[in-house]
């Protein structure tokens, strides 16, 4: 009999793994507290912008192998394979990681598996939460024993999430149960088939590899941007130095673009996440440096400030600044932590009058910055700006003709926060070009 699966949570995350799952081939049923999410998602919709996952759920909504539900009971009912997509953002005034919303979807589930299930966490968690889940769900599950969990760490990228949802670079699995192994085998069936390369460990190894992957990624940016302040400071060029790095394949090109930094609803709070529990572990010494990492990136927000007030004369009061960009990367509506709003609201809030354009996220950036004028489109951002500042790397901007946007500013002045734009471009058609790191 063919496995059926729920994914508990429809979140980026969540909705992706529904409709990814569906698409291998599985009876789905996406389950969230939401009644509106649940709705939209229900009609086809997804709820927030990802590249291709709409086509993907409307496919398999319209085919009825993905459905959802707000009830705890009814995927209970349903799934053979739980999967638990929920979030774990950082506690309020401090670094460790909030639980509550893991504990809250076990204690709605656990009580109706009352058949042999398995339950399967995706989110990024403090090492040891597994097994205390585990527990927790055993001991408030009529069927106890036989349910049992398994930790399996998401690595998708937003605005990658289909590919990386449906050809993962490796599944990792946590898991000292044998039977829960095939159990994923035949989940993972296609995936493995292509040779997807699987690591099976234990629970805390499961939970680290995520923790340590972003913390990584996250230390080759802040590395790249502290080699960008000390370029700046010698006259020399990051980019180029990135370029010559790259070429060593110990080190590699990618995740070494100088900007104003990461940010996003992941790859900061994993960070430190990571420290507090470093800390509750008496290891705290050992990751120390990730609080250089993290003070990196927030002085690279500082910083494009700074230049934005020198270049405007010393003063930002009363001045009219572009903001193009406002999601934490291209390709994504998020807003969480984003670099490129933090840096608006900073620029707004010493006097400046600010206009942002995103081509996805100016609805989420609205709500929670409500303060800043929102623009249709680049040329609308940019009329009558005294500064321009490039901070997503959309390719729309890219692609954007500096003298065509030369014709509605009152100075042609950009910065740019991601070191992306063609410079030789935007000066040839008379602007003065600006970058991190660089000349
Ligand atoms: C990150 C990880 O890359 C995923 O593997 C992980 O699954 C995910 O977090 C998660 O924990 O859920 P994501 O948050 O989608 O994925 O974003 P990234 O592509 O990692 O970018 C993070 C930030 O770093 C962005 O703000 C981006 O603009 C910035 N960045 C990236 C740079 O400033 N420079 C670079 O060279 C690369």
């Amino acid at each position: 009999m063919t496995l059926r699966i729920t994914v508990l949570g429809c979140g980026y995350l969540g909705t992706t793994h529904a409709a990814g799952m569906a698409e291998l081939g599985f009876e789905v049923m996406g389950m969230d507290v939401d009644e509106d999410r649940v709705a939209t998602l229900a009609a086809g919709r997804a709820p927030l912008y990802e590249p291709h996952l709409e086509p993907m759920l409307r496919t398999h909504v319209d085919s009825g192998r993905l459905r959802f539900t707000t009830s705890y009971e009814e995927v209970a009912q349903f799934g053979d394979v739980h999967f638990l997509c929920i979030g774990t953002p950082q506690k309020k005034g401090e670094y460790a990681t909030d639980l509550r919303y893991q504990h809250g979807v076990v204690d709605g589930l656990s009580p109706h598996l009352d058949r042999p299930a398995l339950v399967v966490g995706k989110s990024t968690v403090p090492v040891g939460t597994a097994a205390a889940l585990r527990d927790r769900i055993q001991a408030a599950a009529p069927a106890a024993r036989d349910v049992d969990l398994v930790w399996n760490p998401e690595f998708l990228r937003e605005g990658f999430a289909v590919h990386d949802t449906l050809h993962p670079d490796r599944i990792v699995l946590g898991t000292d149960s044998e039977p829960a192994v095939e159990t994923m085998r035949e989940v993972y069936a296609k995936t493995l088939a292509d040779g997807t390369p699987l690591i099976v460990t234990d629970y805390q190894t499961a939970e680290l590899v995520k923790a340590a992957a972003n913390a990584f990624l996250a230390t080759k940016i802040s590395f790249i941007n502290a080699m960008s302040e000390l370029c700046e400071a010698a006259g020399a060029n990051v980019d180029e130095l990135a370029d010559a790095l790259g070429h060593d394949e110990r080190i590699g090109r990618k995740f070494l673009n100088a900007g104003i930094g990461f940010g996003g609803g992941c790859i900061p709070k994993d960070i430190r996440g990571l420290i507090a529990r470093a800390g509750e572990l008496g290891v705290d010494q050992a990751v120390s440096f990730l609080k250089e990492v993290d003070a990196i990136n927030m002085r690279q927000r500082a910083h494009v400030v700074d230049l934005a007030r020198a270049a405007l004369g010393g003063s930002l009061l009363g001045t009219r600044v572009a903001v193009l960009g406002a999601a934490f990367k291209p390709d994504t509506d998020d807003i969480r932590d984003s670099p490129a709003l933090n840096v608006a609201g900073q620029l707004h809030l010493q006097g400046a009058e600010v206009s942002v354009y995103d081509p996805r996220a100016n609805d989420s950036a609205r709500r929670i910055f409500p303060t800043l004028t929102y623009a249709d489109s680049t040329l609308e951002a940019c009329q009558g700006a005294d500064l321009v500042l490039h901070l997503t790397m959309w390719q729309e901007f890219l692609d954007a003709d500096p003298a065509e946007i030369g014709e509605v500013v009152n100075h042609r002045r950009v910065i740019d926060g991601r070191n992306a734009l063609d410079a030789d471009r935007w000066r040839a058609a008379g602007w003065t070009y600006r970058a991190l790191g660089r000349p």
